[in-house]
């Protein structure tokens, strides 16, 4: 698309877009000007948080999200075959979204121990103070998990800590932090037994379950019935004295120590396949599906909405704008090009984004995707919004422009009424549309950029 026909879309949008106001303060990239803003809504490499043999998590930060509302960090998990990671809770709330492999998580939810088998596809909440683990008991496929990381609820805004219950001298147990006299009264067992338990785990906090890797706590964990299992989780995480529940840490657990009535049957939240659902749209030339609070509850909870775009290669997912929400994007597969428009009118990024790379995309801020020529393009992305996102589309047979009356549109543009209908009757398609086989002599020909 031409760049001209991009500047004047921006300036219509701009112009009669009255519901758009934003609040953006500018705040620059920090050297200043040339090839930075490209790389501006790109997001930071990951960095490890976490990382053994058995497996490893890294976070993404993002930087700029904070000046617009919600900040979302995204995190990956890659675990190996038959591998545990060993139960912890965090100070953010996780959406988890199964990329590969199969996980079994457990979790303790409203005072009940429950595990949950994900598959591929599959999206799944574990709440701010909750415990939890994973475990990938497949023989021989990896599992990886990417995950969205609000750390709204965390004690030091954008930070993300995590706090392993199980683990001992690595990782280190909260339980740690205590006495042992205190823990010996606590879980009825002497004081030397308890110093030894918690001296015992360091292989880090996600190890195999396999003999030949050691680690025979862990591996006997896994063998335990799950029941026993639940068991032994909510054991380590309740039996404690009154004292113990004026410890600040305690306070974190609101989900497990908050809720007294547990003759309460509560019923934790089941997973939601993405892939089970039928696109929202579809056409030859790609499709998009979204994922919202009111198809699963527990993101209307966590204020976070998912989304899937597949696109065959050389389409485009047409400019458009988001009015309710930033949103961050993963390349999960292909390679393509993110073009971002700043809200005055001028490009504020065009990269080329492979497998892998990520994005986001403020609120109001008009911008496309590409898929390149010789691939499809699909991406995985988190919104800071549960509810139906309804993006605005710019150019396509759905467009705004059509839903303009065509006087105001000429006046505008400052051209004729017939110029500006050619211009926006020429894409037949919408949302999604085929990349393009005109040339710039076909332009000409047609008149359409020739004001
Ligand atoms: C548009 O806004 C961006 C971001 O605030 C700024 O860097 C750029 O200079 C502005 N361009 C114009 C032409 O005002
Ligand atoms: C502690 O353990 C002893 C035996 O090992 C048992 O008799 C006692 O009832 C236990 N106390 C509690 C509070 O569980
Ligand atoms: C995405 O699109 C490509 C090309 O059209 C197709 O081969 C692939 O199967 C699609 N992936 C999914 C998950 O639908």
């Amino acid at each position: 698309m031409g760049k001209r026909l991009w500047l004047l879309l921006v300036v219509l949008v701009l112009g009669y877009g009255a519901t758009m106001a934003i609040g953006f303060k500018g705040e620059k990239p920090k050297s200043g000007e040339g090839d930075v803003k490209q790389e501006w809504f790109l997001l930071p490499n990951s960095e490890s948080v976490i990382k053994t043999d058995a497996g490893e998590m890294r976070v993404v930060r993002s930087h700029g999200g904070r000046i617009f509302e919600k900040l979302l960090h995204i995190g990956f998990i890659k675990m190996e075959p038959r591998t545990l990671f060993l139960p912890l809770y965090l100070d953010s709330n996780l959406i988890l979204f199964i990329h590969a492999g199969q996980a079994t998580v457990g979790l303790i939810y409203k005072d009940h121990m429950v595990e949950r088998e994900l598959k591929n596809g599959d999206v799944y909440q574990i709440r701010a103070g909750s415990t939890f683990y994973i475990l990938n008991t497949e023989e021989s496929q990896r599992l990886h998990i990417i995950c969205s990381i609000d750390p709204s609820e965390s004690l030091n805004m954008g930070t993300f800590q995590p706090f392993f219950i199980g683990g001992g001298t690595y990782p280190t147990s909260v339980l740690a932090g205590f006495g042992s006299e205190t823990l010996s009264t606590a879980f009825n067992v002497s004081a030397s037994k308890v110093s030894g338990i918690l001296r015992k785990q360091q292989e880090g906090p996600i190890v195999y379950l396999t003999h030949s890797h050691g680690s025979s706590i862990w591996t006997k964990f896994l063998l335990l019935e799950q029941q026993d299992r639940l068991k032994h989780v909510k054991r380590m995480v309740q039996e404690r004295t009154e004292e113990e529940k004026e410890w600040s840490w305690w306070k974190l657990l609101p989900n497990i120590f908050g809720i007294q009535d547990s003759n309460k049957k509560h019923k934790a939240p089941k997973s939601y396949n993405i892939y089970q659902k039928s696109p929202d749209f579809k056409n030859n030339y790609g499709w998009r599906t979204e994922v919202d609070g009111s198809e699963y509850k527990p993101l209307k909870n966590a204020g976070i909405g998912i989304f899937l775009v597949n696109l065959t290669a050389g389409s485009m997912l047409a400019p458009h704008l988001n009015p309710r929400a930033t949103e961050y994007s993963i390349v999960l597969r292909g390679s393509g090009r993110v073009q971002v428009v700043y809200p005055n009118g001028t490009l504020a990024m065009d990269t080329y984004v492979k497998e892998g790379d990520m994005f986001w995309v403020p609120r109001y801020f008009p911008f496309c995707q590409i898929a390149s020529k010789s691939e499809p393009f699909k991406f995985l992305g988190f919104t800071t919004s549960s509810h139906k996102n309804r993006p605005q589309f710019l150019v396509g047979a759905n467009s705004l422009l059509h839903t303009l009356n065509n006087l105001e549109l000429a006046d505008a543009f400052g051209v004729s009424k017939k110029r500006i209908r050619r211009l926006i009757n020429a894409q037949h398609e919408s949302i999604i549309l085929p990349s393009s086989s005109l040339t710039d002599d076909d332009d000409k020909k047609n008149k359409v950029f020739a004001f």
